[in-house]
């Protein structure tokens, strides 16, 4: 991808795209000398005199731009190739290196709508038409917080398990996931139902994908919020999952849409959305209520358990996100802890991810002894180190697979 991603930049410094005076045809050359010699803020500074003297000169803006995107200041490459692509908008390949910078930016459905454009500028272009496919077909990830909880990238592998501990149902299982954000944990139930479950299943994902204080740092440019920017690369990850695997979502909080589904339709809950107590306590609450008999009711970021913690001090403190539990001297989410504990009381967590069963009585304690995990293959290479150094070391699976 990478390599394709540079190739198809590199293509800017081919592109002959006016026929500029010989005085600043020799500017031009000097800059992209420096350029090319990875001089990038020395290179930057001629190619913006020279656009001061020629604002007109598309190729100047696009090597600009090209530039930025070397450096992945993928924003900025945005400003400088839309310039360009305005200035020659039947130019192909302009269009194509803004769609690779809208990809770097994590603006999927721009780079789409840019991808579409250029393959209709130069339709028998393969190697476009397959950067396209590839795009259309691959996860993406790299926005903020893209990868929930990185401190502990094993708990992808105890959710796999968890659909493992279900393989005696013999039909399709149902997934309902409270909070889903890019899609990271979606992309890891779909492998399950798809890897695991001979019979595949159905995850319903509920998240209002609304501006909020993470949100807000990421840079957008001035186009679409970022609340909007997340919901789009969660559909692109929605629809990038095994085929099987039915993928629904609704766009509200679960205090909305929670109590507008059926009773016992859900095999699997997975509690992820808002990490306040009252949030969390609804949610488990109505969760009980949609979960089949024999399902599983599950979350994370438990990272403390309230027996380790301070009740008292979990109840002064249950609408913060993260805070130092003064107890265990663990970071933790107060409003999480506090809610599972009045919920259930203790419950089996395995690094901060943790699940219960519901029986005819009550819930019971989940055991991963005999369940197979499985690598969460999406996640980037040093995260899938960390796993298999943490089952090395860890029993409390049956079997792993990469
Ligand atoms: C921790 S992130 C989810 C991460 C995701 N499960 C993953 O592992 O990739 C929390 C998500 O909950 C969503 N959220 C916040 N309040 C919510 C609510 N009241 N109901 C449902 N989702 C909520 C946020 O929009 C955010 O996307």
């Amino acid at each position: 991808m990478e390599k394709g991603v540079q190739e198809g930049m590199e293509s800017v410094n081919d592109n002959q795209s006016s026929a500029p005076p010989s005085e600043e045809e020799d500017r031009i050359a000097k800059a992209v000398e420096l350029h090319d010699a990875g001089q990038y803020g020395d290179a930057e500074s001629l190619y913006l005199e020279i656009i001061r003297g020629n604002p007109a000169n598309a190729r100047v803006w696009a090597l600009l731009g090209l530039a930025r995107y070397q450096q992945r200041a993928f924003s900025d490459a945005v400003v400088f190739f839309r310039h360009a692509v305005g200035l020659q908008p039947g130019n192909a390949v302009f269009v194509r290196n803004l769609a690779l910078a809208f990809l770097g930016a994590g603006r999927l459905s721009d780079a789409d709508e840019q991808f579409q454009i250029a393959l209709r500028l130069d339709p028998n272009n393969s190697e476009l038409r397959q950067e396209w496919a590839r795009h259309k077909s691959t996860c993406f990830l790299a926005v903020p917080g893209g990868l929930q909880g990185i401190h502990a990238p094993q708990r992808q592998v105890y959710m796999s398990a968890t659909v493992d501990l279900l393989k005696t149902i013999d039909r399709p299982l149902d997934i309902l996931e409270v909070g889903s954000y890019a899609g990271a944990s979606v992309i890891t139930w779909a492998r399950s139902l798809d890897r695991l479950h001979e019979q595949g299943g159905s995850i319903l994902c509920v998240d209002p994908w609304e501006d909020n204080e993470s949100l807000e740092k990421i840079d957008v440019q001035g186009v679409g919020t970022p609340a909007d920017l997340i919901y789009d690369v969660f559909r692109h990850n929605a629809s990038v999952c095994p085929e099987r695997v039915r993928i629904d979502h609704i766009r509200a909080t679960s205090g909305d849409a929670l109590p507008r589904l059926r009773d016992a339709s859900f095999d699997i809950i997975y509690v992820d959305g808002c990490h306040f107590y009252e949030e969390t306590s609804a949610d488990l609450v109505e969760s009980h209520r949609l979960l089949r008999t024999g399902g599983i009711l599950c979350g994370d970021d438990l990272e403390v358990q309230a027996a380790q913690s301070d009740v008292n001090w979990l109840r002064e403190n249950k609408r913060e996100d993260y805070l130092q539990d003064p107890v265990s001297g663990q970071p933790l989410h107060p409003g999480v802890t506090l809610a599972v504990h009045e919920f259930f009381g203790p419950v089996s967590a395995f690094s901060g991810f943790w699940a219960m069963r519901k029986t005819g009585a009550g819930y019971e304690p989940v055991s991963f002894a005999e369940a197979t995990g499985l690598m969460p293959i999406h996640w980037d290479k040093p995260y899938k180190r960390e796993v298999r150094r943490h089952f090395a070391k860890t029993n409390d699976l049956g079997a792993f697979v990469e």
